[in-house]
């Protein structure tokens, strides 16, 4: 397999931080630290700060995303917000299935299946989050459950709709605790991702796909994570919202 067919891409999770203005602020001191960056940089942020941090991010090459999006076009959902009106706002990412999604919002693999089909109906870019609990990776089925929740979440998803899709193994021990997974652990299931990629969808696909890790990646360990072959890229909460630590995880990218 070839490294070099994948592009690197280092996202932001903002989760439920900043105000519309701290979005732009953040934007703004981001902006020229990553301008010369040599990997795609994206920040997905709360529905609240979308337009400030589109507008912040106008001519500069930080793309921006959502954290979640519904299935449905409109209709009876409150609270909810749907791909299509992500799209008609400009928005290019939309994060999909992350473990918080999960655990405290009663996302299913089933209802990321469905939002992941209503993000690429219309036309954005996935984030897809897969990954297994501490006692999951305890009773040593990290690679069904990812295996599972993968497979899922791609069912009815064509060949060439997965270029719109990153998957992001977030191991759900590592995230926000400090503990990242060591790097040996991310790259083999990073590979184990792909290798279920080239069973789905062939070789050439499975050397496309872009699979990030993320889990307390940040300015310390983000240079030994991103040099596994099969790490192409990281989700990045907490350090993404300091702008000089997201700026060092995107430098450590860019090599
Ligand atoms: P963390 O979060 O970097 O704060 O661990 C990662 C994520 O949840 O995407």
């Amino acid at each position: 397999m070839d490294k070099s067919l994948r592009k690197v891409v280092i996202a932001g999770n903002w989760k439920m931080n900043k105000t519309p203005d701290e979005a732009t602020a953040l934007i703004n001191e981001i902006k020229p630290l990553v301008a010369d960056a040599n990997c795609d940089v994206v920040a997905c942020v709360p529905y609240i700060d979308l337009f400030a941090a589109m507008e912040a991010a106008k001519g500069s090459n930080i793309k921006i995303g959502a954290e979640n999006c519904h299935w449905a076009e409109s209709g009876a959902f409150t609270g909810e917000v749907s791909a299509n009106m992500l799209k008609t706002i400009g928005v290019e990412y939309v994060v999909i299935g992350h473990s918080e999604r999960r655990q405290f919002f009663g996302e299913t693999d089933v209802t990321v299946q469905k939002r992941v089909r209503a993000a690429l109906d219309n036309g954005l870019k996935v984030i897809l989050c897969v990954g297994e609990l501490l006692e999951e990776r305890e009773q040593n089925v990290t690679m069904e459950i990812v295996r599972m929740q993968t497979k899922i979440a791609l069912l009815g998803v064509s060949e060439a709709e997965l270029e719109n899709i990153i998957i992001a193994y977030e191991p759900v021990w590592a995230i926000g605790t400090g503990k990242t997974a060591t790097a040996a652990q991310a790259n083999e299931v990073n590979c184990a991702i792909r290798a279920l990629i080239g069973e789905l969808y062939g070789k050439a696909a499975a050397d496309k796909i872009v699979v990030q890790y993320g889990g307390s990646m940040n300015a310390g360990n983000a240079d030994e994570l991103l040099a596994q072959y099969d790490v192409d890229g990281g989700l990045i909460g907490g350090a993404s919202l300091k702008a000089p630590d997201f700026a060092a995880i995107v430098k450590a990218a860019s090599k």
